[in-house]
C-alpha cells in the first residue's frame, strides 16, 4: 500500500508516520510537507533513510505538485494545516489558504487519481463550545458552530471533504479529535509550552480565569484511532475521537504539571484572555468504541508523565525549536 501523508513533519503527522512504518513494514509513505514553522524533519530522523519512506517538500496548495505526488497512491491521510488558534487570531490568511484551499486542491487530485481512501484529520473545535458544569458532549449529530478563524477554516475543509463524497463519490472518512498532547508537539500549545517554560525556569501563562476545559488525548491513542478508521471505518463517515471523560480545567492541567515537575504554584501567571475563547470541549466517543472497538489507552496522568519525561530527555529538540522565529511570536502573543 502506498500512503500519501500531508503535514507529516508536524506533531501528529510525524507520530503517525513513525507508528505506521513500524507496524506496516511493507507499506510505502510519501510525506508532503511545506515545512512551515511547525514542520520539523528532526521528528523523522529515525526513518529518514528507510527505503519505504520519501519526503517531498512542498505546499498542498500547489496543484501541479499535488497531482504529481498523488500518482500511484492508494490512500491519503491529510494532516497538513495551520493548527494554532492564537496564530489564527493574529493572522487568519494562511489558515484560509492552507486549510480550505489546500484541502480543495488535495480533493481534486484525489478524484483525478482515483484514490481509494481520503482520510481528513479534523478537530472538535468545529463544534464551538459547551457550557461548564454540564454533562453535555459533542456527538456525531452536533451542529457545526466554529468560533475562531482556525476552527472556521477546519469546518470549511470538513464540509468540502463531505461534499466530495456526496457529489463525486470520493471515498472519504473524517475524524474530529480533541486536544492532543505528547512527543514532538510544538511548544506553542498549552502542555509543551508549560513544560518547556518550567524547564527554562519561566512561568506558565494561563489565559483568563484558567477555568477553560479541554478534552485531552495522548497522541498515540489518536494515531491508533486513525489506523482503525482507515482499515475498518465506513466510507463517507465521520468519527469523533476523544480522551478523558472527566473535566479538567486548564488551571488544574498546569497544577498537575507543576506537581510532576516539583514546582510551586508561584510558577503560574494569569494573563490576558484569548478573544472568543471556547469555554469547554468534551467528546462523546462511544460510537467509535462500539463500531471499531477503539478507546484511549492512556489516562491523563500517565500520558502527562510520559510527555514530561520526553521533553526532559529531548531538550535539544525543543531548545532548537524555541529559538529563532518562535521568540518573535512569543513576544507578540504574550506582550
Ligand atoms: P502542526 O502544526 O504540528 O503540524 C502541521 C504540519 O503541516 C507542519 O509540519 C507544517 O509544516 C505542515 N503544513 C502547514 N501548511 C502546509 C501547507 N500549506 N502545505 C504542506 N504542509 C503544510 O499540527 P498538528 O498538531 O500535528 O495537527 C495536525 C492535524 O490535526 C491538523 O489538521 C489539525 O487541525 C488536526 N488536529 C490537531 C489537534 C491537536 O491537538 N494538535 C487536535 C485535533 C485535530
Ligand atoms: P491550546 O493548546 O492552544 O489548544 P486549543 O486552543 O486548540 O484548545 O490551548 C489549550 C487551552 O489552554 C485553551 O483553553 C487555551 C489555554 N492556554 C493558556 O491558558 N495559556 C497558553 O499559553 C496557551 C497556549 C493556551
Amino acid at each position: 500500500m502506498k500512503v500519501l501523508v500531508t503535514g507529516g513533519a508536524g506533531f501528529i503527522g510525524s507520530n503517525f508516520i513513525l507508528y505506521w512504518l513500524k507496524k506496516y513494514t511493507r507499506d510505502e509513505i510519501i510525506n508532503l510537507d511545506k515545512l512551515t514553522y511547525a514542520g520539523n524533519l528532526e521528528n523523522l530522523k529515525t526513518i529518514e533513510n528507510s527505503k519505504n519512506y520519501q519526503f517531498v517538500k512542498g505546499d498542498i496548495v500547489n496543484k501541479k505538485l499535488v497531482d504529481k505526488v498523488m500518482k500511484g497512491v492508494d490512500m491519503v491521510v491529510h494532516f497538513a494545516a495551520e493548527s494554532h488558534v492564537d496564530r489564527s487570531i493574529l493572522d487568519p490568511a494562511p489558515f484560509v489558504k492552507t486549510n480550505v484551499e489546500g484541502t480543495y486542491v488535495l480533493l481534486e487530485a484525489a478524484l483525478k487519481n482515483k484514490i481509494k481512501r481520503f482520510h481528513h484529520v479534523s478537530t472538535d473545535e468545529v463544534f464551538g463550545a459547551l457550557p461548564l458544569h454540564t454533562e453535555e458532549k459533542f456527538n456525531p449529530q452536533t451542529a457545526y458552530n466554529p468560533h475562531s478563524p482556525y476552527s472556521a477554516s477546519k469546518a470549511g475543509s470538513d464540509h468540502l471533504v463531505r461534499a466530495y463524497h456526496t457529489t463525486y463519490d470520493l471515498p472519504i472518512t473524517i475524524s474530529n479529535c480533541s486536544n492532543n498532547y505528547g512527543p514532538y508537539q510544538f511548544p506553542e500549545k498549552l502542555i509543551p509550552l508549560a513544560v518547556t517554560n518550567l524547564l527554562e525556569g519561566k512561568k506558565v501563562p494561563v489565559y483568563g480565569d484558567g477555568l477553560y476545559v479541554r478534552d485531552w488525548l495522548y497522541v498515540e491513542d489518536h494515531v491508533r484511532a486513525i489506523d482503525l478508521i482507515l482499515h475498518k471505518g465506513k466510507v463517507g463517515k465521520t468519527y469523533l475521537v476523544g480522551g478523558l471523560t472527566d473535566d479538567i480545567p486548564n488551571r488544574q492541567v498546569v497544577e498537575e504539571i507543576l506537581k510532576i515537575m516539583g514546582k510551586g504554584e508561584n510558577f503560574i501567571e494569569y494573563v490576558k484572555d484569548r478573544p472568543g475563547h471556547d469555554r469547554r470541549y468534551s467528546i462523546d466517543w462511544s460510537e467509535i468504541k462500539k463500531e471499531l472497538g477503539w478507546q484511549p489507552k492512556h489516562s491523563f496522568k500517565e500520558g502527562l508523565k510520559k510527555t514530561i519525561e520526553w521533553y526532559i530527555k529531548n531538550k535539544d529538540w525543543w531548545q532548537r525549536v524555541k529559538s529563532g522565529s518562535y521568540k518573535a511570536y512569543y513576544k507578540k502573543q504574550y506582550k
